[in-house]
């Protein structure tokens, strides 16, 4: 791997930007059963920014996460290489936590993220966690297993 190849950090800026836009989209959610707001924002390599909420269904396995709302959104725009997403989740009426990605929102962003993609588990732009695909969805299955 080359310097090209590696993934780039986001600056403080940016960082801030995708927790505000994330924490924003959860005025978005469609939740009434759960009752638990996420949004997300998803930033690409060429600096686009799609945003996402989850959407929740009364048959309860149809709804969809915000991160892959996000992700799905970005795909069908001609998006499909990623630097990093900003999570922001927690009960109407409670406090915001690090919201982590459920397993299939980690199985999504190994399909279209290498491994140093940065995952920003937000309560506010200035208090959040992070951590790269690698730790979150180690030794994870992909395309190449198919053809190995
Ligand atoms: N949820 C997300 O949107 N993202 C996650 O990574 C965790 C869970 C949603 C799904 C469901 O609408 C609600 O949170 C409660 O599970």
């Amino acid at each position: 791997m080359d310097n090209n190849d590696r993934n780039m950090v986001p600056d403080n800026a940016m960082i801030e930007r995708l927790c505000s836009l994330a924490a924003d989209m959860r005025a978005r959610s469609y939740v009434p059963y759960s009752k638990f707001h996420v949004g997300a924002a998803l930033l690409t390599k060429d600096g686009r920014i799609f945003t996402g909420c989850n959407v929740e269904n009364a048959s309860f396995p149809m709804g969809t996460c915000a991160e892959r709302t996000a992700f799905v959104k970005a795909v069908s725009e001609g998006a499909r290489e990623f630097t990093a997403i900003a999570i922001c989740g927690g009960p109407e009426n409670g406090e915001l936590q690090y919201c982590p990605p459920c397993g299939m929102c980690r199985q999504i962003m190994a399909e279209f993220c290498t491994g140093d993609f940065l995952i920003y588990l937000a309560k506010s732009p200035a208090d959040y966690e992070v951590y790269t695909l690698d730790e979150l969805l180690p030794n994870r299955f992909t395309g190449s297993n198919l053809r190995a």
